[in-house]
């Protein structure tokens, strides 16, 4: 492929601001969030007047807190580390050790917010980020309101973000809505996916409506099904307390899923304005026909991993011998599922999704396979049995776009292959060091919500997923486990497709 065309001007650094991450010492502080910073910085995205004052229980100071994100940090971004930028964010790294549940936390913060205001010049704008447990975002945020550190009357801005699960069913979300509500306007509540901060992600929007040649043919005419995957070959790590109570239909698919869904499906928005986007994808979530709860089990596929081996050679556990898991949980780790989106654009044209993990490749990518050419003049020839066209989002491990079509083999007999046309982001782009949620903080500190979550579209996605929850939770399974760790997930996933003569697109 020839080389890109020239880059538009470069992004702005962000304005002042100080962020509080809460959680600050936790796996996704040090994981993401710092490691998010130093790639900003060492990008010439975040201005000098920026501080971050994180607050957790363990006993820590400024100094010995940027002693211990020193390391984290460098041992995520290993050699990617930016030292300049790295020495620029660990001066101002700052630290304050409370309990969430202690009131006396609220005014050390207030002090501290308004100390570091004037020495670093942030000009009162806080992004507050909420890297806590679940059930201590209502409580915390009420906290925050009580001691009045929401106040944007000063002409500042004051942001929250928070981190998903967004509630664990409809009526969770909405009461997590009305508490968030009940502190903050819908403008301050950032409800952050990392899924949305994948380039891919965002590129689906960029392929669809910054090129002629594919919304002509992006609807039930030309389109047969859209399948999205999203597979992983790790377990479930140390993660069992919350993924028992979770599984894979609540952790996946009212939000990752679901918004992969939205960019594929959403009609154009009349601009990229965060709203003009979010109503559009709102719209696709509010017509997704609802599934009665007498078709779930037959729309659906649930499913546990057992032993197993997986390609690399490892033999793992099963689910139920993970360390924290019950013997006999019935918690799902492998969820597929057809939904049918009922409007001009979509109707008849299937959407699978499925997700899962111990599964025996790593791979989260979107398919949207078109529909067979309508006469096959090579009908004498093998060429009756070539795939459809077919077009890969690709968005892990490698973020790209390809599309696969038939082509003549050469040689005088007529004979035709399937090919792909690959595009890879890396090749093509460049590697830039990125953990996901660079783009996601940058927005969140202009203030262009496009990528977050609004309120109304989270709960449109939980009345999607309840009556699943609904019918699984009536109806235990009978038959987990019913996949073995490094394979390619339940037969029963493979059926879902089978009934209506389609199958799952593996590379
Ligand atoms: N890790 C990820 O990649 C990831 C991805 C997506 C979403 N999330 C979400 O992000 C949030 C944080 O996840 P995590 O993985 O970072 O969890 P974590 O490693 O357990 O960190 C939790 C943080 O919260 C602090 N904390 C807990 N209870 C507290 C209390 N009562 N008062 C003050 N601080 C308290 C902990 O303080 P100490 O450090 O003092 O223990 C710790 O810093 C969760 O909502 C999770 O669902 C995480």
């Amino acid at each position: 492929m020839s080389t890109a065309s020239p880059a538009p001007s470069r992004p702005q650094p962000v304005g002042p601001a100080l962020m509080v991450i809460f959680g600050g010492a936790g796996d996704l502080a040090r994981r993401k969030l710092l490691p998010a910073l130093v790639n900003l910085r060492a990008d010439g995205l975040l201005g000098d007047a920026f501080g971050v004052l994180a607050t957790a229980t363990r006993p820590l100071d400024d100094a010995s807190y940027r002693n211990d994100m020193a390391q984290a940090v460098r041992g995520h971004l290993g050699g990617d580390l930016d030292a300049e930028a790295w020495s620029w964010l660990e001066r101002r790294l700052h630290y304050e050790r409370g309990d969430l549940t202690d009131d006396g936390l609220y005014d050390r913060l207030a002090r501290r917010i308004d100390a570091l205001d004037r020495e670093l010049r942030t000009a009162g704008n806080v992004l507050f980020y909420l890297a806590i447990p679940p059930s201590l975002f209502a409580p915390t945020v009420a906290r925050l309101a009580a001691r009045g550190l929401f106040d944007e009357s000063g002409g500042h801005f004051r942001r929250v973000i928070v981190e998903k699960p967004f509630g664990r069913d409809l009526e969770s979300a909405r009461a997590l809505n009305r508490s968030l509500a009940a502190c903050l306007a819908e403008s301050q509540i950032w409800r952050i996916d990392h899924y949305l901060g994948k380039e891919t992600v965002q590129n689906i929007l960029a392929f669809r409506f910054a090129n002629g040649i594919f919304e002509p043919i992006w609807n039930r005419r030309y389109v047969d099904h859209v399948q999205i995957s999203v597979s992983e070959t790790v377990g479930i790590g140390h993660r069992a307390r919350y993924y028992e109570e979770a599984g894979a239909l609540r952790d996946m698919v009212p939000n990752h899923l679901f918004q992969l869904l939205g960019y594929v499906a959403l009609e154009p928005p009349v601009s990229f304005e965060a709203d003009a986007v979010r109503d559009e994808k709102g719209k696709v979530f509010s017509a997704i026909v609802p599934i009665d709860p007498e078709d779930v089990l037959a729309c659906t596929v649930r499913g546990q991993y057992g032993p197993g081996t997986m390609p690399d050679g490892e033999r793992v556990p099963g689910y139920r011998e993970e360390p924290g898991v019950d013997p006999q949980s019935s918690t799902e780790t492998f969820v597929a599922l057809r939904l049918a989106i009922d409007n001009w654009r979509w109707a008849g044209v299937p959407f699978y999704l499925r997700t899962g993990k111990r599964l025996a490749e790593r791979a989260s990518e979107i398919v949207v396979e078109f529909r067979r050419v309508p006469f096959m003049m090579f009908r004498s020839t093998p060429v009756d049995h070539l795939g459809p066209n077919r077009l890969t989002l690709r968005i892990q491990p490698s973020e790209g776009i390809s599309l696969h079509f038939g082509a003549k083999v050469p040689g005088p007999a007529l004979r035709l292959g399937g090919v792909d046309m690959d595009f890879c982001y890396r090749d093509h782009f460049g590697e830039e060091p990125a953990t996901g949620y660079e783009t996601l903080l940058y927005d969140a500190l202009r203030g262009d919500a496009t990528l977050f979550q609004r309120a109304d579209n989270v709960e449109k996605a939980w009345a999607v997923v309840q009556p699943i929850l609904d019918v699984w939770q009536a109806l235990p399974p009978r038959d987990f486990p019913n996949y073995a760790a490094g394979s390619r997930g339940p037969a029963a996933a493979d059926e879902l497709l089978a009934r209506e003569g389609r199958r799952w697109r593996t590379r």
